[in-house]
């Protein structure tokens, strides 16, 4: 029996990933990029043990078990890393040495985060890299990142940008196959580090439509989907990419911002139309443009993002965070019957 326990961070995008051109591969319409957070405050934990005992796959998720044969996408990253064990048992049995068989074991997976699971803060992100990262351990694999990066994306499209710290795009790619669909680092955790996120949490309650179900209708039905793919994000893409090289905070906040309420008109382009804003979400846009507005010389101090979820984040450098937590807390002092914003549910975290 072999047993091993890793995490994963969460990463909330700035450049959003929304429409898959292949369902079953998990291959995106676009490239994307974001910002991975640090593993202290948000992260999955996972644990996986393989025993020639073990009668059948089984997995506990938050503590209760799962059927974990309904779980398609698990099953996807099971079968691509026991596959990579089974190669280098046959190789090391061509060199007439013997690895333990474990890619015939049977496995328990045991999985857990430390925050609300489905409420938009990239949960399935952080749980299926957890998920592929604990079984490359497991297996022994060699640790090639953007080859993981390739098995996580089939289990969450957002998975494969988990694996690395920092800021993180995934290239979309153009093979059918899949193979130049992978996750690459931009810049490392180190290289920005004054740039912090803050996570306000409107809602903990599961979302209403699934990003895997939501993104699909957009695909199917939004016109203002092809516009972004086609004509919006390639050049967002080179422009944040050279804002985060630059550590160029106007230019990040920026895009940051526009691309995450273009994510959101494109959801209302879907029809019928995805609603993941409350009225909560759109006041704190309203108070950061204010927030913003009161610079002395015009520069941005602070910017959010939502994925698929009321719940904010919002990126901005060290030096304003005290007041931004200031502000949100002056705004949202308690709660009330349809949201919150308590202070001890926000969390503070350098990238
Ligand atoms: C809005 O990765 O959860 O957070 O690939 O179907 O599992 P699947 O979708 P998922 O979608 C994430 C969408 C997003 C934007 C982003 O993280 O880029």
């Amino acid at each position: 029996m072999k047993t091993v326990t890793c995490t994963a961070p969460v990463n909330i995008a700035v450049i959003k990933y929304w429409g898959k051109r292949d369902t079953g591969l998990i291959l995106p319409t676009n490239d994307s990029l974001s910002v991975t957070l640090s593993q202290d405050i948000l992260h999955s934990k996972t644990t996986i043990s393989a025993a020639k005992e073990y009668s059948h796959d089984r997995l506990w998720l938050n503590g209760k078990e799962e059927d974990i044969t309904k779980n398609k996408r698990m099953h996807n990253c099971f079968r691509e890393t026991r596959a990579l064990r089974q190669q280098m048992e046959q190789d090391a049995a061509q060199r007439g040495e013997t690895l333990e068989p474990l890619s015939s074991y049977n496995v328990h997976v045991c999985s857990e985060n430390n925050f609300p699971t489905a409420a938009g803060l990239a949960s399935s992100a952080s749980g299926l890299a957890a998920l592929v990262f604990t079984l490359a351990k497991l297996f022994d694999l060699p640790s090639n990142m953007s080859e993981l990066s390739r098995i996580a994306r089939q289990g969450s499209g957002s998975a494969c940008r988990s694996l690395f710290g920092g800021f993180v795009a995934w290239e979309m790619g153009s093979k059918d196959d899949g193979s130049d669909s992978l996750a690459v680092q931009v810049a490392p955790e180190t290289h920005w580090p004054e740039l912090e996120a803050l996570i306000c949490v409107v809602s903990d309650e599961k979302k209403g439509t699934s990003s895997t179900e939501g993104m699909q209708h957009t695909v199917n039905t939004s016109p203002l989907l092809q516009h972004r793919i086609k004509e919006v994000v390639p050049a967002r893409m080179a422009e944040m990419k050279k804002a985060i090289h630059n550590r160029d905070f106007q230019t990040f906040a920026e895009l940051t911002m526009q691309d995450s309420n273009q994510f959101h008109a494109v959801c209302l382009d879907t029809y019928p139309p995805i609603f993941y804003l409350n009225d909560t979400s759109r006041a704190i846009m309203k108070i950061i443009h204010e927030y913003n507005a009161t610079s002395p010389d015009g520069k941005l101090k602070a910017a959010y993002t939502y994925d698929a979820g009321p719940n904010a984040v919002i990126y901005a450098p060290k030096e304003n965070m005290r007041e931004i937590i200031q502000l949100i807390a002056h705004y949202f002092p308690g709660s009330s019957d349809n949201y919150f914003v308590d202070p001890y549910k926000l969390f503070t975290s350098t990238q």
